[in-house]
Formats: structure tokens, C-alpha cells, sequence
């Protein structure tokens, strides 16, 4: 067995400083004063907020007698209204960094009202295209200490944010390199009450982050690296995370391949993120659902650019066969044992959808690091497979 160590506790240092370990949480306050902030925004979601996970991380400011304020009203898919709420919040409270405390919404509206709290420019000036980012005031970006409670964005080591723009209903990445967080807190702890279908939902866009930067094209042997031991990690512990959420090594384990997703996808993404997004602003599914849905009907699409990357996987993972198939295979059973269905129309994405999905996905930012390159024509084909179950 690798994964056997003396201690599941550490404190690493890149891409950002994480205290990673069981009941790490006590040092909030701590990661809070060591970036330098007085009088944080806590920012989560309304569901974090009635449990006790979130009453204690505030007993830990408490106690330290840190000024403090919890803004909660984040969206499943955060919007802009999130977005522009949780800044009038931040401003009247006369905050000067931000607690991003919970899965990849809480996460990135924390993560976003930081970035936005003094720019002067609308959010979606500052979208994850060429040097837009640039355009952007570095110095009027607020500390961002992160804390994840679900193990599959990574979003507490990523330098993007993700918000739906009212104007035409699509989820757009927001890029700054100092959206990263300065200090995260990983604690396995935090993730044991999560239920085991957001556990399989979220652990499935983890594996969706490393799968589709081990196979984008572009040269970042970081980022490879990175990805295949993360689906090494999700392939042992995501079935008894989800089997078991009281696992705390489980929890562990994927609690570190979420955050290495996050770090291997500065290579690229791809047609699994692409074709995700507009689905769930167009009919609000789950992010992570969304990507294991679509999963092996992507993989399929790419075989032909990627079959020599899929078989060098299957090696790694140890999968029977050793095949581009064999990843396809692994996917579909994995699927299979943690309940994940096997259409998007199982999920509310119905044929009247693909019109105005199809192009969304086309211009989606991931679609540059698909393998393959695909048009809306091609997307529409796949969104298709994808509602009818026809790999
Ligand atoms: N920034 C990035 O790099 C990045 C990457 C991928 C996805 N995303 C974005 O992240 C969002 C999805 O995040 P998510 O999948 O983590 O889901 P989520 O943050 O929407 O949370 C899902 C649900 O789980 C609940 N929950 C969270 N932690 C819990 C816990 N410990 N115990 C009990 N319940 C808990 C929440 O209250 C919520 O109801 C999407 O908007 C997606 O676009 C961002
Ligand atoms: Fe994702």
C-alpha cells in the first residue's frame, strides 16, 4: 500500500501555504493573522452556515478576539448578485481580507469579492482571456485566507473564480494571479459531514481536472506530473469516501487530489468543462455531476488524440488491459459504484437545450485545451451522445 504515511498532517508550500492536517481548522485564526488582516469577511453558503463546522471556525476567531462578519448569501453556481451582495457586505464592514470558507461557490464568491473589493472595472472585464487579466489593479486585491469543505474544485489553490454573467447566462472564469489564497487551511475534518452524493459529485471534478490536463496538448510537465498521481489518489479513496464519509484517510486523500486538480489544470482543461458549463447555467446542475456525466463520451471523442496519453494512464493507474479503453472502462464502473447516472437528461439537460448550449461551448475558455478541437457542430453531436446514452 503507498499511501501509508506516519501522519497525515504536513504544511507545504506551493502553490500557496497550506497547513494541511485533522483539525487544523484550530489554527484559523492563526492563518488569518499571518497575512496580516484585522477584520475578515467570512464568506460561505447558506447550507455551511447553519452547521456546526462553520459555528466553530467562528468560535476559533472568537476566542482569538478577531473582528469578524459572515455573508452567506452565495448561490449553487454563484451569480453576480452574489457577487455584488457579498461586496456591499465587505465595504460596510469596512473589511480588509477575506475567510473564503466552503466548496467551490463559498469558495469563489470569497475568493472574488476579495479580487473586486477596489478595481474599478465590472468582473467580466477581467474574464480568463489572453492578458485580460492585466488590465486589472494588483494592489487593490485583499488577502484570501481559503478553507475547503469539499473535496473536487480546488478553487483554495487557484488563481480563478467562476460566476454566472446575467447578460447571456454563461459561467465565466475570472483570472487573476492574486486570487490565490495566501494561506490555506485543508482540513479532512471539515469534509466527514458531506453527503456522500455531493462526496461522489465533487471527487468526480477532481478527477475531471487531472483527466483533462493530462490530456490537453500543451507542454507543462508540472502539470502531468501532478495529474497522474491525483488520479492515482482519487481511484483508491473516492469510492470510500463515498462509501464511507467517516473515513477520515479517505477524506484525506481526496481532500490532497482536489487541491492537486486545481494545481495540474493551469495546463489546460477541456471538452468535459466546456460542454459542464452551460449546463449549469442554462438548467443549474451540479459542476462536478455534470463533468462525470459527460466524462466517457468525451473521452471517446478524443481517443484519437489522446490514445497514447490514455494508455500511459492505464498504466499508471494499473487498470486491466492497459488501454485507452481500459480508462474508458475504469470511468464507466467507477461511475457505476458511486452513483453517478449515465445521461445528462437524467440531470434535467433535455434535447431543447443543445441550441444554445452548443456554441456556449464552443467559445467556453476550456475548449482551447480539448485535443481535439471542436466547433458547435461538434458539440452538438456530443451533448446528443450525452442526453441519449449512446457511447
Ligand atoms: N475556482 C475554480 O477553480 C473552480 C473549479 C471547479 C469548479 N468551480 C466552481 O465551484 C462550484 C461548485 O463547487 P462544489 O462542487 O464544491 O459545490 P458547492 O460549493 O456548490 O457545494 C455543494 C453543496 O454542498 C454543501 N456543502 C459543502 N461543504 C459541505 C460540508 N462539509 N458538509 C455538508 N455540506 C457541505 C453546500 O452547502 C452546497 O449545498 C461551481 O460553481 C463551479 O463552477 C470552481
Ligand atoms: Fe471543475
Amino acid at each position: 500500500m503507498l499511501d501509508t504515511y506516519p501522519s497525515l498532517t504536513a504544511n507545504w508550500s506551493y502553490p500557496t501555504a497550506i497547513r494541511f492536517g485533522p483539525g487544523r481548522i484550530k489554527e484559523l485564526a492563526e492563518a488569518v493573522k499571518a497575512t496580516g488582516m484585522k477584520k475578515p469577511l467570512f464568506v460561505t453558503d447558506p447550507g455551511l452556515v447553519a452547521l456546526p463546522i462553520v459555528a466553530n471556525a467562528l468560535a476559533v476567531l472568537k476566542e482569538a478576539g478577531i473582528e469578524h462578519a459572515v455573508f452567506s448569501k452565495v448561490d449553487g453556481n454563484p451569480t453576480l448578485k452574489n457577487l455584488e451582495d457579498g461586496l456591499a457586505a465587505y465595504r460596510s464592514g469596512g473589511h480588509d481580507g477575506v475567510i473564503a470558507f466552503g466548496g467551490g461557490s463559498g469558495m469563489d464568491v470569497g475568493k472574488l469579492v476579495a479580487f473586486m473589493s477596489r478595481q474599478t472595472r465590472s468582473v467580466f472585464d477581467f474574464e480568463d482571456r489572453e492578458d485580460w487579466w492585466t488590465r486589472a489593479d494588483g494592489d487593490g486585491i485583499a488577502p484570501i485566507v481559503a478553507v475547503p469543505t469539499t473535496a473536487g474544485t480546488g478553487s483554495e489553490v487557484g488563481r480563478g473564480a467562476v460566476v454566472t454573467d446575467p447578460a447571456d447566462h454563461t459561467k465565466k472564469i475570472i483570472f487573476h494571479p492574486k486570487m490565490l489564497p495566501q494561506v490555506v487551511i485543508a482540513d479532512p475534518e471539515l469534509t466527514v459531514g458531506l453527503p456522500a452524493n455531493i462526496t461522489a459529485w465533487t471527487g468526480m471534478d477532481a478527477l475531471s481536472h487531472s483527466l483533462e490536463s493530462w490530456c490537453s496538448p500543451f507542454f507543462h510537465p508540472l502539470g502531468e506530473g501532478i495529474a497522474l498521481e491525483a488520479m492515482r489518489l482519487v481511484k483508491e479513496w473516492l469510492p470510500p469516501a463515498v462509501e464511507d464519509g467517516r473515513n477520515i484517510n479517505a477524506r484525506a486523500f481526496m481532500l490532497a487530489a482536489s487541491s492537486m486538480g486545481a494545481v495540474a489544470f493551469q495546463k489546460g482543461l477541456g471538452a468535459m468543462h466546456a460542454m459542464s458549463h452551460p449546463c449549469s447555467a442554462l438548467r443549474g446542475t451540479h459542476h462536478g455531476l455534470t463533468n462525470a456525466v459527460v466524462m466517457p463520451y468525451v473521452l471517446r471523442r478524443n481517443l484519437s488524440a489522446a490514445e497514447e496519453r490514455l494508455a500511459a494512464l492505464a498504466r499508471y493507474l494499473d487498470l486491466p488491459g492497459q488501454s485507452a479503453e481500459s480508462v474508458i472502462d475504469w470511468v464507466l464502473a467507477l461511475r457505476r459504484r458511486i452513483g453517478i447516472p449515465d445521461t445528462l437528461k437524467d440531470i434535467g439537460v433535455d434535447l431543447d437545450a443543445i441550441a444554445e448550449a452548443a456554441p456556449m461551448a464552443e467559445h467556453d475558455p476550456s475548449n482551447g485545451g480539448n485535443p481535439v478541437p471542436l466547433t458547435a457542430e461538434d458539440y452538438k453531436g456530443l451533448y446528443r451522445k450525452a442526453i441519449a446514452g449512446d457511447l
